[in-house]
């Protein structure tokens, strides 16, 4: 991306989603207030989560806690009727915390320590994801019965921006064999799971590991496993600065594979973080230096790389950036405010010349951005500001 994004663009698209801009134009032009600041409106929450719903009509929504652990984002899904899918001790304590009942949520994490295994357990958990024998012959440890998700891998010809069948999930031919050796420990065969990818706009990818999930229940029903539950992961796609498929339009042939492939009497479930997280958070940073180099005009910001914007490096995520200036474009650079060199998050940005002490606002910054952010040189750590 080279250019900035006005004011009225991105209030325009706010419109038309429902947002109500004016809140954060407010915040924004508010020379008292305190930045770097990530407003967080629990309306987008609710806007996401049931657009996502009603775009999947058979599958029931865990979110994944994992992109943002936000006590506005958990209530908002818990109040909705929504569960969760969790991966750590931290996670179970936060989701607990509602007061959802612990049999209901997923474990998705495919490796697990045996503190963690342990506290999940005896934390009531019941349904866990592991995709190998090893991870298997730790379930001799707990003589309560659990219920576990065989995840496996599909090949696809196009991939997600954040490829998540590099580190985990099973060849499909290996599915069996695991089932067999969860009957050997004593626990459940339950169902099985995939996870496409990341920020994936490709809804063929779902179809095609659909079609898997069939092939595979086929195959456990004639070997006298039971297929009870397919969780399909997350992965569904945000509009940061490229467009995409609205979500009804996106998920409509994941729908469509869900109702030609999995037959009625299992469950499906599916665990998004990004859609659910990443559009409710709007980031609003002021600049607190400038210099001119090597013939572009240098902006050093209140928030960076390691912090917010540690999404550009893990999630390999770019935010639009949005000014209320105006004039004359030029070639500028937008870095963090720590000594390192490295901590830079824009280079060749179009924008026109700002000053000291104006602000920028970089909109869906609600997904694997704080989270990933550390305390390097001890700087202020951004506050969330929770509206509507
Ligand atoms: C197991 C699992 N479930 C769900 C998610 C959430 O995926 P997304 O944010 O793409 O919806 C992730 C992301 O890393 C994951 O690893």
């Amino acid at each position: 991306m080279t250019h900035s994004v006005t004011f009225s663009e991105i209030e325009k698209k706010a419109l038309k989603r429902g947002i109500n801009f004016e809140q954060i134009k407010e915040l924004f032009h508010k020379k008292e207030h305190t930045t770097p600041t990530l407003i967080l409106s629990r309306s987008e929450i609710r806007r996401n989560y049931d657009a996502l719903v009603a775009a999947l009509p058979r599958v029931k929504i865990h979110y994944a806690v994992k992109p943002n652990a936000h006590d506005a984002i958990i209530n908002e899904v818990y109040n909705r009727g929504g569960n969760f899918d969790v991966c750590s001790a931290g996670e179970i304590n936060k989701v607990l915390q509602t007061g959802i009942d612990p049999k209901t949520l997923v474990h998705s994490h495919p490796i697990k320590s045996i503190p963690e295994f342990d506290f999940a357990v005896n934390n009531d958990i019941e349904t866990f994801v592991i995709d190998n024998i090893d991870e298997i012959e730790k379930l001799k440890r707990y003589t309560k019965k659990l219920k576990l998700l065989i995840r496996f891998r599909i090949n696809t010809n196009s991939t997600a921006v954040v490829n998540l069948q590099y580190k985990f999930g099973c060849q499909t031919d290996d599915v069996l064999a695991l089932a067999e050796k969860i009957k050997e420990t004593g626990h459940e065969f339950y169902g099985l799971c995939f996870h496409i990818g990341s920020q994936c706009t490709y809804s063929e990818n779902y179809v095609k590991a659909i079609e898997a999930a069939h092939e595979l229940v086929k195959q456990l029903d004639a070997n006298q496993f039971d297929t009870r539950l397919l969780d399909i992961g997350g992965g569904f796609p945000v509009e940061y600065t490229e467009p995409i498929l609205p979500i009804d339009e996106f998920c409509k042939p994941i729908a469509d594979a869900l109702d030609k492939h999995i037959r009625p009497g299992i469950e499906i479930v599916s665990e998004p973080g990004r859609f659910i997280a990443a559009s409710p958070t709007t980031l609003i940073c002021s600049i607190i230096g400038k210099a001119q180099r090597d013939g572009k005009m240098w902006y050093y910001l209140d928030d960076g790389l390691y912090s917010t914007f540690s999404g550009i490096l893990y999630d390999q995520c770019q935010y639009p950036v949005v000014s209320n200036v105006t004039g004359e474009h030029k070639l500028s650079v937008l870095a963090g405010p720590t000594c390192d060199s490295f901590d830079v998050m824009y280079d060749g940005l179009m924008i026109p010349e700002h000053k000291i002490g104006d602000k920028l606002m970089f909109t869906s910054t609600g997904a694997y951005c704080e989270v990933s952010g550390s305390n390097f040189n001890s700087l202020r750590r951004p506050d969330y500001l929770v509206i509507d």
